[in-house]
């Protein structure tokens, strides 16, 4: 079955997703929307055979349409996800999914109701890199996990419609959910605002049961760009340095040895420092995955695992955040 495909939004991140699905197999991109007349331009010399329009309801009430991408800014995405499953497409809708967890959960309720799909786009879940942790955290290899801790940050870009964690944690939390896979406690979040009215920087933890621990670090206010993840587990440890071009991930087998000697109530706590070595991870662009996914989802009526309830997740924590950063860091349970 040919997926033929609408996309709203081509100002940053829209031309990314027109140009996969262009290259995808079994997908025609029917017609493009922005509001914005000098984007529809650019998609006019681009693709001069996809149809533009300035009008979202185009899009959306177009019966030769199937799904519908999403790629405006956050506080857009509910209004069009919800017309566009009132009118029986499926979604496709960009990250943070929506403004409000409570949003979120009525366009699940209505995706159900419609039998439709929605994915909402968690894109590093198809990096290579995060595909080869989560086999490595599947397959026993960290062992129990201890923590996980991020870092996203680099100079600009402001966003002038959300604060700096309501951009970059999205990725980091959906990174994090998929690869510890429990549901968390509670979120302390702190940060500050130096330049306009939203949060430049911040430092989000958030508690998930065993002791199990994550800290994510978002900063538009960095000299460098860094994008590290250090992942703990009992047995060995991760990094993954994405700005690496080769060896983005290390495995060190190292850890700690805690024993109680004989008669001895003191802790004995031993070191192990042992080899350290990278897995090849596969360089495929991760939006040609996930889109070529959502297309199959379509296809056979399968449930993405990055659908409504794993986007809605993402905007509890995004929710929690706001309001323990609101308290300078007050402990908010989930
Ligand atoms: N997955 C990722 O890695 C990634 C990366 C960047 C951005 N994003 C997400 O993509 C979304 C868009 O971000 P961006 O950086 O491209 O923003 P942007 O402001 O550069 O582009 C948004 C475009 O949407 C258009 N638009 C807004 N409302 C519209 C409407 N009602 N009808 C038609 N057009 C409309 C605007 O004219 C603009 O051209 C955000 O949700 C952002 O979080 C995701």
């Amino acid at each position: 079955m040919n997926v033929r495909i609408g996309v709203i939004g081509y100002g940053y991140w829209g031309p990314n997703i027109v140009r996969n699905l262009v290259g995808l197999e079994g997908c025609e991109v029917v017609a493009v929307c922005d509001r914005n007349p000098k984007a529809l331009a650019k998609v006019q010399r681009t693709y001069p055979a996809i149809r533009v329009t300035t009008e979202a309801a185009e899009v959306i009430t177009d019966p030769g349409i199937d799904a519908v991408a999403i790629i405006t800014p956050v506080w857009t995405h509910y209004e069009l996800a919800k017309a566009a499953l009132e009118q029986g497409k499926h979604v496709f809708v960009e990250k943070p999914f929506t403004s409000t967890s409570a949003q979120a959960e009525e366009l699940i309720e209505l995706a159900a109701r419609k039998n439709l799909r929605i994915m909402v786009d968690h894109t590093f879940l198809f990096t290579g890199a995060v595909r080869k942790i989560r086999e490595l955290v599947d397959a026993g290899t960290l062992g129990p996990l201890l923590y996980f801790d991020s870092s996203r940050v680099n100079l600009g870009l402001f966003q002038h419609d959300v604060s700096v964690i309501w951009d970059l944690a999205p990725h980091d939390l959906a990174i994090m959910d998929h690869v510890i896979g429990k549901e968390p406690e509670a979120v302390v979040a702190t940060g500050s605002t130096h330049f306009g009215q939203h949060t430049d920087i911040a430092f989000v933890t958030i508690y998930f049961p065993d002791n199990v621990i994550a800290h994510i670090n978002v900063n538009w206010l960095s000299p460098v760009k860094v994008r590290t993840t250090m992942i703990g587990g009992r047995d060995k440890m991760l990094v993954w340095n994405d700005v690496e071009v080769d060896e983005k991930i290390k495995i060190y087998d190292k850890g700690v040895t805690v024993t109680n000697a004989e008669g001895v109530y003191n802790l004995l706590v031993s070191y192990r420092s042992g080899d350290v070595w990278s897995p090849k991870v596969p360089q495929t662009e991760a939006l040609t995955a996930e889109l070529s996914y959502f297309l199959d989802c379509i296809r056979g009526g399968a449930t993405p695992f990055n659908d409504g309830e794993a986007g809605l997740r993402i905007v509890k924590m995004l929710e929690a955040t706001s309001v323990s950063l609101k308290k300078r860091g007050e402990l908010v349970y989930l």
